[in-house]
């Protein structure tokens, strides 16, 4: 491996979202590393930019009552499904990564708060959680283009860091000697192609965006939904050419809640109603009436709007509602004063609402009270405030139409708990890793089985892009 400036020592991170850049965070621990982290895009930020509901950490000094906090793991393994609750022979291995995932997220949490200055003080319940463990800031700036700039900003106050855009990444370059380790990448810039050695850590992202290739491949019934990842190819095959092993990758996750602007219905890419509007308080509606625990896992949400009756227009599409009451709506405050100011919600007076709305406000309102057991088993109502009689009738709320989704790719590479690539399978007795490559983030597969918790997108990216930046660094060392 080349030596970089002044003997120092090269890592090369591939994808500059969440992932990537805690990799090259963690690699610049140590003072004779260097970083150069090659991003295809004009830009930083992947589709961590776009995170809009928050990072999951659990127990953090942000939570109330955060030493009651002890089920994050167990609610993960609940959400990730079969894959790991039928005791197939791999479910230790995937334990094994979900304990850390879970077991360093306050940490992670605290890091971003800490050492990176970002806002993390408002925590919300999401989606199959038992209790709030999503971390956002009370500010207007979402939490992705939050954590990734003031991310990016901190890495480049350091000299060892060089973010190189505009570079796609080609080919992984081994050893002549021995094909089998990873010695370097190829990348093409200005249409010409370059080399670099150093240990590679790849955080490419997932290929919910990539509806013709790797969806149509892996999941052809769900290619023709819209999608809240913007069209781009997934790159797994570069590590699959290289012996990575791929799991889970008919795994992908729908997520409920894509806005459908009124002024482009059927535009393939959609703005995330995010999770939290609903774990703030809101409720989702079919023809006025509710149909589901709206804090169930996305994937009960979003089968149960697939089992509705589909809308008539030209894409495949359902006609639900979100609907936020005055407390949900002060509660989501900057997001909803977004979502009104791009078109995708709109401010009602109760009396305005049709009939069958207001008779399902009228019996939410008295579940969110306390009065009655709601219906669908929700228990955590966010910030309800409507009283369900007719003091009601002035006052606003917020209301959107919102489809299913791609959303997120729960399949990839096999990892283990150093973020190597592995050739192993998850059940192999044994197991072997490719020298020289470590993965983490969206392009990694088997933390999160059949369904991702909201929140553990981000929090995944912090803590395995740690671990590899940390590895591959220390690996560049010993060399
Ligand atoms: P990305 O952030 O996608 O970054 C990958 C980068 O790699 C990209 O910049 C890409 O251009 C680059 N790249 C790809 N191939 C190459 C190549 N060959 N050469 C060079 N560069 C390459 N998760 C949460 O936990 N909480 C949330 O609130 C949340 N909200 C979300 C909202 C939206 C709208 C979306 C789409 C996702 C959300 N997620 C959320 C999911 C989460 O944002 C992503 O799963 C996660 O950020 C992925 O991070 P990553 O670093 O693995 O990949
Ligand atoms: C959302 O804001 O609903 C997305 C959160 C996530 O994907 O984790």
């Amino acid at each position: 491996m080349a030596p970089s400036a002044q003997g120092r020592q090269t890592v090369i991170v591939i994808g500059s979202g969440l992932a990537g850049l805690s990799a090259a965070s963690a690699a610049l621990r140590s003072s004779i590393t260097d970083v150069v982290l090659l991003e295809r895009a004009a830009k930083p930020g992947g589709n961590s930019i776009k995170a809009s509901s928050g990072i999951n950490g659990a127990p953090t000094r942000f939570q109330q009552q955060s030493s009651r906090d002890l089920a994050f793991f167990s609610d993960t393994v609940r959400s990730a499904g079969g894959r790991i609750s039928q005791g197939e022979p791999n479910s230790a291995r995937r334990k094994r990564l979900i304990s850390l995932l879970t077991e360093r997220s306050a940490a992670a949490v605290h890091f971003l708060a800490d050492d990176i200055g970002v806002d993390l003080t408002v925590v919300a319940q999401l989606g199959g959680h038992t209790v709030p463990r999503t971390h956002r800031g009370a500010g207007k700036t979402p939490p992705g283009a939050d954590i990734v700039s003031k991310l990016v900003a901190v890495l480049q106050k350091n000299n060892r860091f060089h973010l190189k855009t505009g570079c796609e990444v080609t080919k992984l370059l081994t050893r002549t000697s021995d094909t089998t380790t990873v010695v370097g990448v190829e990348y093409r810039f200005d249409n010409q192609l370059f080399s670099i050695a150093g240990p590679v850590v790849f955080a490419t992202g997932g290929f919910a965006g990539d509806g013709d290739g790797m969806l149509a491949r892996y999941r052809p019934d769900l290619a023709s939904l819209p999608s809240t990842n913007e069209p781009r190819p997934g790159m797994h095959g570069l590590l699959t050419s290289a012996g990575a092993q791929v799991v889970d990758m008919d795994s992908v996750q729908v997520h409920p809640t894509g806005f459908v602007d009124p002024l482009a219905p059927n535009s393939h890419v959609k703005f995330l109603a995010a999770e939290m509007l609903r774990g703030e308080g809101g409720i989702l509606l079919y023809k006025g009436k509710r149909f589901v625990n709206e804090l169930g896992t996305r994937e009960h949400v979003s089968s149960t709007i697939m089992g509705l009756e589909p809308s008539s227009g030209p894409s495949r599409q359902w006609d639900v509602q979100v609907l936020l009451d005055p407390g949900a709506c002060v509660a989501a405050a900057s997001h909803v004063a977004f979502y009104i100011w791009k078109g995708l919600l709109s401010r009602m007076k109760v009396s305005e609402l049709d009939e069958a709305t207001r008779e399902t406000i009228r019996e939410y309102s008295q579940a969110a009270a306390g009065k009655t057991s709601d219906v669908f088993g929700r228990v955590a109502f966010g910030h309800w405030v409507l009283a369900g009689g007719t003091e009601d009738n002035d006052k606003e709320v917020c209301v959107g139409w919102v489809t299913p989704v791609t959303h997120f790719t729960m399949g990839g590479v096999v990892i283990n708990d150093k973020s190597e690539v592995m050739t192993s399978t998850l059940d192999a007795n044994e197991e072997t890793a490719i020298p020289g490559l470590w993965a983490a983030g969206e392009v990694t597969g088997g933390i999160h089985g059949d369904n991702r918790l909201g929140g553990s997108s981000l929090l995944e990216c912090v803590v395995f892009g740690c671990i590899a930046g940390e590895q591959a660094s220390a690996k560049a060392v010993v060399r």
